[in-house]
């Protein structure tokens, strides 16, 4: 199994990452640090609007500075929140994200939704009197111009999107210079918008598969919980794996890219020691239970996927 898929610029991205959402401060900064140092992680997805990149990049300075582990080798990912659509906020937004992250450059800048909402150019987002949220009338086409200036000028190696529909890729592509080397989706056996996979990469558009152990750290009451699945305790058993470990694999054995996210050392550890076993006997397909756990619609009264 191949550990890196190469993007339509050319360059590798490693097939999986360290997610950094819900990572809690005072946390994640060792978290990254243990990921890169000890556990052989050379990817981190980290964005924005988790506030927490301050932390993650003071773990970055003390690594790339002490010389053990070089920039180079690293794939860094981050994300222009949806109040930053505006052409003149991109380039602030990049610089303030390189700022926090401590950093000359991203190997990846994605549009983190594509839909422009809220206080232009801060991160607030009021709802109105009906909890809708406060709209931000920028077309997708300026924020995509914006962003590949920032590739132009040589500041960040590729750009992306993220939550990208089929419809809405296929209008960004209708204007794009540059395509968008990867979109990042939720994707787990409950949700896995196999059309929309391969769509992406018949474009050559790399997917990430974020929440791929299907977002344990924040369900409701009601949600179901994908690591109790009995099928997937079944697999997990027969392979002497852990179900965690069987979701990640299954995620790189679709050429997807999953950044699960862990703060938990050992967690952290096992979620990469992923390539002694194969699920090719296994189908899980039939676990496809078309469920969202992260849908903006709870955020916004914005039935973005519906
Ligand atoms: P923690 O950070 O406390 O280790 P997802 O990436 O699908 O959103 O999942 C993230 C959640 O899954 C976090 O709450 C994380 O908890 C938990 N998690 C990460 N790795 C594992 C694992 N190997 N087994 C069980 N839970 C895990």
């Amino acid at each position: 199994m191949e550990k890196f898929l190469t993007l339509n610029t050319g360059n590798r991205m490693p097939i999986i990452g360290l997610g950094t959402w819900n990572a809690a401060l005072n946390k994640v900064g060792a978290a990254v640090e243990y990921a890169l140092l000890r556990a052989g992680y050379q990817h981190i997805d980290c964005a924005f609007v988790y506030h927490n990149e301050k932390e993650i990049g003071q773990a970055f300075r003390k690594i790339f500075t002490n010389d053990s582990i070089k920039r180079e080798g690293i794939f860094i990912t981050s994300k222009l929140w949806n109040t930053f659509h505006k052409r003149a906020d991109v380039l602030k937004a990049y610089k303030d994200t390189l700022h926090d992250l401590q950093l000359d450059y991203l190997d990846l800048y994605l549009m983190h939704f594509g839909i422009a909402i809220g206080q232009r150019g801060t991160d607030d987002e009021p709802l109105d009197e009906n909890s809708y949220i406060l709209l931000d009338k920028t077309p997708l086409q300026e924020t995509w111009g914006a962003m590949e200036e920032l590739v132009k000028a040589g500041l960040v190696k590729q750009i992306g999107v993220s939550n990208f529909t089929a419809p809405m890729l296929l209008d960004l592509l209708s204007y794009a210079n540059i395509i968008p080397s990867v979109n990042q989706i939720e994707l787990h056996p409950y949700l896995q918008q196999q059309n929309l996979i391969e769509f992406c990469q018949h474009l050559n558009i790399a997917v990430t598969a974020y929440s791929p152990l299907g977002s344990p750290g924040g369900l409701k009451p009601d949600e179901p919980v994908l690591l109790d699945d009995q099928i997937l305790q079944r697999i997990a058993n027969e392979h002497s794996k852990t179900p965690a470990q069987i979701l990640i694999r299954w995620a790189i054995e679709r050429k997807t890219i999953p950044i699960p996210k862990s703060t938990t050392f050992e967690r952290i550890q096992s979620n990469i020691e992923v390539f002694d076993f194969n699920l090719t006997k296994e189908n899980l397909r039939g676990l496809n239970r078309k469920y969202r756990f992260v849908n903006p619609f709870d955020w916004w009264n914005v039935p973005y996927f519906d």
